[in-house]
């Protein structure tokens, strides 16, 4: 008979673009229970050096453990490319690590594309990571990639969904690499905020793919595999952490989640 475990699942990232990953956590394991930390102090991550972002995540993956985490998800593609393995090489036996690359590369090398855009910060494309694991996947497929960095500040200051995130998606996307493409993938945890936007902006005519749902699966699994699921009865409470105050985090917190959080701030520097 397998067993269950109610312990919290540490989720984080450096803002509000881990909670794209929390909701489609509550929507699909509702009995989980949830330690987010948002390092806003240190926002954004995408145009820091692969270094410093190894930094925060080791110190934001010791605080969320020290917390008991049964598992730690890298809400964070800037995150996961520069430092998934640090973290397993270091806390491998004291939490099981989830991050959103992998699932992401796994379903889009299942679809039948020809051709993907990518987007995402500096850093993810800098580290080349996706468009080697895809063309790992299938040496035939034609994959392009962009840094949009300013979705992310637009994002976290509340510019979605307007006139002024419309010029800007407008702005990257009509580069000409991103010509007859079948699917552009979003290769950052904030844009799912924007991804109407973007799918209006292709007509439609484009697959806009991103890591909440595929990520969501992977933890289950792993859930499942290392039988650290919570009860179905368990009634989980959440927490919502931050580095450093920010008004705009917990405006758009209550929306996106439509409801009350209580955000406090606890600085681990
Ligand atoms: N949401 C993050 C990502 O997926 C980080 C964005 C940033 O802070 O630059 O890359």
């Amino acid at each position: 008979m397998s067993s269950t475990d109610n312990r919290p699942i540490g989720v984080f990232d450096s803002g509000i673009g881990g909670l794209t990953v929390v909701d489609a956590i509550q929507k699909q394991l509702p009995q989980e229970a949830i330690i987010y930390y948002g390092d806003t102090a240190h926002l954004p991550y995408g145009d820091k050096s692969a270094d410093a972002i190894r930094y925060y995540s080791l110190k934001i993956s010791k605080f969320l453990i020290d917390k008991g985490c049964k598992m730690v998800v890298i809400a964070c593609n800037s995150a996961s490319t520069a430092a998934y393995h640090v973290l397993t090489d270091f806390f491998s036996s004291d939490t099981l690590f989830v991050n959103v690359v992998d699932p992401l590369v796994k379903f889009a090398g299942q679809q039948q594309y020809s051709k993907v855009g990518i987007i995402a910060t500096k850093a993810t494309i800098a580290s080349k990571v996706y468009e080697q694991r895809l063309k790992e996947q299938s040496m035939k497929l034609d994959v392009v990639s962009l840094a949009t960095p300013l979705f992310v500040p637009m994002i976290e200051e509340g510019f979605y969904n307007d006139k002024l995130s419309h010029n800007i998606i407008d702005n990257y996307l009509s580069d000409d690499r991103f010509k007859d493409i079948d699917a552009l993938i979003l290769a950052c945890t904030h844009y799912p905020l924007i991804r109407r936007q973007i799918y209006e902006y292709f007509d439609g005519q484009v697959d806009v793919i991103d890591s909440t749902k595929p990520t969501v699966d992977i933890i289950r699994q792993e859930l499942e595999r290392n039988d650290l699921l919570s009860g179905d009865d368990h009634l989980p409470t959440h927490q919502f952490i931050v580095s450093d105050v920010s008004p705009t985090f917990e405006e758009t917190t209550k929306i996106f989640l439509n409801r009350n959080i209580n955000l406090t701030q606890e600085s681990i520097w």
